[in-house]
């Protein structure tokens, strides 16, 4: 451990300029991202294609953390070096995600809870061995005609809680991610209404918990019009209705939010990221209490996959891919993005 205490740590997450790179695709996740370029999902190829990421020259100017899968944590790069190693070495911070994924909820058609509270505490213990100094546990909230309902929206909070309150107690900062999906036809409204509900419940069971806020991290949703509704709402909208959302829901005690970018286009995540800290960024008329950060998987990824495509020589394609996403996000968590 490096003795960093949880605030320290949450701070350090969200430094100005910088935000987290999510790699923490569980093996179905993966074979589907390696599928889409015709590499086959072996372990040699998710650790080729991970160290080329964690190696990219610079890539600690602009990325503070990385989330890890259980495999990635143990794993070493080709020539030996372990890649927890290569990443802590360009001054990026190693996390974990400690869900088993979302399932089927009881009783529930079309909701989840998120699993993997049991024997949770050992496996915290182990990962901050490993040298994990955050976690991540992902809740899921589909939008439909009744649902997501208050099965979906109590189980999933009170998950999160205890996965938060288990991971301080590791020494570990938790990162809370309540995901209202983009999927389906709603529009604005709907992901407004929803996302403050489920953001609403989450806190209020992160304090029955007694989650230390100042030193965890959100990873929210932006609110956005679903992806099959006719009407998209513009840039300048989702800026303001998440964070109107998030003002309403979250306490100023919490250190930032790490938006996910959840099927955005790599374009549009980094605009309406900008867009907040234009609105809302600490040179702005109206601060938000938190930093407005990101924690990207696909809107940091999709390229340097794209540019990578399992070819050996592409290495520095891949690696320029990922730093040109990685800057203007990086510039976007100051609302300087051009
Ligand atoms: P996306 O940015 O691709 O939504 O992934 C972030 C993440 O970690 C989801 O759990």
């Amino acid at each position: 451990m490096s003795g960093a205490s949880l605030q320290e740590t949450a701070r350090a997450l969200v430094a100005d300029g910088k935000g987290i790179l999510a790699a923490d695709e569980s093996s179905g996740t993966i074979k589907k991202r390696l599928d889409s370029i015709n590499v086959e999902s072996t372990e040699a190829n998710r650790r080729d294609y991970r160290a080329l990421l964690f190696s990219t020259p610079g890539a600690g100017q602009h990325i503070s953390g990385v989330i890890l899968f259980d495999e990635t944590l143990r794993q070493n790069a080709a020539d030996g070096t372990p890649l927890v190693e290569i990443i802590q070495d360009a001054g990026m911070i190693p996390g974990i995600k400690v869900d088993k994924g979302a399932k089927p909820l009881a009783g529930h058609p079309d909701e989840t809870v998120t699993e993997g509270l049991d024997g949770l505490r050992e496996r915290l213990e182990e990962y901050a061995g490993l040298g994990a100094r955050f976690t991540k546990w992902r809740a899921v909230y589909r939008i439909g005609e009744t649902i997501p309902g208050p099965a979906c929206i109590t189980t999933n909070a009170h998950a999160l809680a205890r996965f938060a309150a288990l991971s301080q107690e590791a020494g570990l900062v938790p990162i809370v991610e309540p995901e209202v999906l983009m999927d389906g036809d709603h529009d604005i409204d709907d992901c407004a209404e929803v996302t403050e509900e489920a953001l609403r419940t989450v806190f209020a069971e992160l304090a029955v918990q007694e989650v230390l806020l100042e030193g965890m991290l959100l990873k929210p949703n932006m609110v956005l019009s679903g992806k099959d509704c006719p009407e998209q709402a513009g840039v300048e909208e989702v800026a303001a209705r998440t964070l109107r959302c998030l003002r309403r829901t979250v306490p100023a005690a919490v250190p930032g939010m790490v938006f996910l970018s959840g099927g955005q286009s790599d374009e549009a995540a980094t605009l309406h990221l900008n867009a907040m800290n234009k609105l809302a960024g600490r040179a702005s008329a109206e601060p938000a209490p938190w930093k407005l950060s990101f924690s990207y998987g696909r809107a940091l990824q999709a390229a340097p996959l794209k540019a990578w495509a399992g070819d050996h020589d592409k290495l520095a394609a891949a690696q320029a891919a990922l730093m040109e996403r990685a800057k203007a996000n990086g510039a976007a968590t100051l609302g300087q993005y051009a």
